[in-house]
């Protein structure tokens, strides 16, 4: 087996994404590997050769610290979508080429679904060219909708701060006592676990969303129009998380109905924006209130300042237990989280074929909402809270957090 390791970060940044690297060089490291290599832009730059020696950079037990508390992927990443290599060899003998001249042993690779169809492919050709290199899924994605883990690293933390701006912006949205519609947009393309924490937000203190709209459920304009009416002869200040991915009965997306452009990524995935700015327009159009959009974007991602502490030290295990895997001989797997107990919060992690994972979406199940599907229920906060559990501050320096920067290499 090759003596050193190799790491890449794929898809959508998390605010904890760092956290896995960091579990990932430091399991190497104790573990023996000679070099660990960090993939510039993932399997993109990885084809370019663009990799980096983490060592120089990663020096100390300061920069670790830092690392977990730098949001966003320190060593940048891609939305590359490997060719089946059945029909196009080419760019994994050009791969396996790169991998072998850095004599790698061990191969990570921290992403959601699509970037686990990418450690798939790799085990499965390296596999037919009986290379010995072993390849590991590390999960992560804000989204929450891998299969087979209890939650993904990156939720619980994405989860928390939108817990938190829901009860500022409620508290914001009643100064008046007008009658007022804030809409506000919450990222999770298919899959509504981001938008059902807004549900958080309801506490002894708070009076939480007044509606929650998810991708699960079919949406309908006129409806969701009537039922704001119907609220606001009650309540003149309505607040309302509605997810980026609402999709109507005939599966086009509610932000499709404006006249947007939506870029589309190599895995076929629109870029979906726009949802809270049609339906509030569509809400002042028709009924008699004043309306404002907020679209929660990559806030909520990359909010290194409100992270979940138990969300960082899973990021970081899932990382150890990948490697741990690998140099026992495992390959072709993600590691998952499962839940031991609820009541002291446990989990520990398992593992499973990548072939469980790559390209499927866990959804939200509906026995988790109210029977008119616009709140969640207490099945759901019990499974949401114990992810949000305490914070990891950053290390402020002249009144702005810290962090850990890589610049861009050639
Ligand atoms: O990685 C998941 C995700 O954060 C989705 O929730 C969102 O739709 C998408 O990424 C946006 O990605 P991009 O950074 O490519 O615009």
């Amino acid at each position: 087996m090759g003596k050193n390791a190799i790491v890449g970060q794929s898809g959508g940044p998390t605010s904890v994404i760092n956290a896995s690297l960091a579990g990932v060089f430091e399991s190497c490291k104790s573990r023996g590997a000679d070099i660990v290599y960090g993939m510039c832009n993932g399997v993109a730059g990885l084809l370019e050769e663009r990799v980096v020696d983490l060592s120089p950079l990663l020096t100390d037990d300061l920069d670790i610290e830092l690392l977990k508390r730098t949001p966003s992927s320190f060593l940048g990443s891609c939305r590359y979508k490997l060719p089946d290599w059945h029909t196009d060899e080419a760019v994994y003998k050009k791969l396996f080429a790169i991998l072998e001249k850095l004599d790698i042993g061990c191969f990570f690779y921290i992403g959601g679904n699509d970037s686990m169809d990418t450690i798939g492919k790799l085990a499965e050709y390296g596999e037919c060219i009986q290379s010995d290199i072993r390849f590991m899924g590390v999960p992560k994605t804000i989204d929450n909708d891998l299969m087979v883990t209890d939650h993904t690293p990156g939720y619980g933390s994405a989860a928390k701060y939108i817990g938190v701006v829901m009860k500022e912006i409620i508290r914001d949205a009643t100064v008046y006592g007008t009658k007022y519609v804030t809409v506000v947009e919450i990222m999770g393309r298919n899959a509504g676990w981001l938008t059902a924490a807004a549900a958080l937000a309801k506490s002894d203190d708070c009076e939480g969303v007044d509606m929650i709209c998810l991708p699960e459920v079919p949406f309908h304009v006129e409806h969701f129009i009537e039922k704001v009416r119907v609220m606001q002869e009650k309540k003149p200040s309505i607040v309302i998380a509605v997810s980026e991915g609402v999709k109507l009965e005939d599966g086009r997306y509610v932000c499709e109905l404006a006249d947007d452009v939506h870029a589309v990524d190599a895995f076929g995935h629109k870029a979906l924006t726009g949802t809270a700015r049609y339906l509030a327009n569509v809400v002042a159009r028709n009924l008699d209130t004043k309306t404002r959009c907020i679209e929660l974007s990559t806030l909520q991602r990359c909010a290194g300042h409100l992270t979940s502490r138990t969300d960082i030290t899973e990021a970081y295990q899932v990382g150890g237990a990948a490697v741990k895997a690998a140099f026992e001989g495992v390959t072709g797997q993600m590691v998952a989280l499962k839940r031991i107990s609820n009541s002291p919060y446990q989990c520990t992690t398992e593992l499973h074929p990548i072939s469980e994972v790559a390209n499927l979406e866990k959804k939200v199940p509906l026995s988790w909402m109210n029977e008119d599907h616009t709140q969640m229920t207490e099945d759901f906060l019990a499974y949401a809270r114990p992810l949000i559990q305490a914070e990891l501050t950053p290390l402020y320096i002249a009144g702005l957090p810290h962090h850990i920067y890589m610049k861009p290499q050639k």
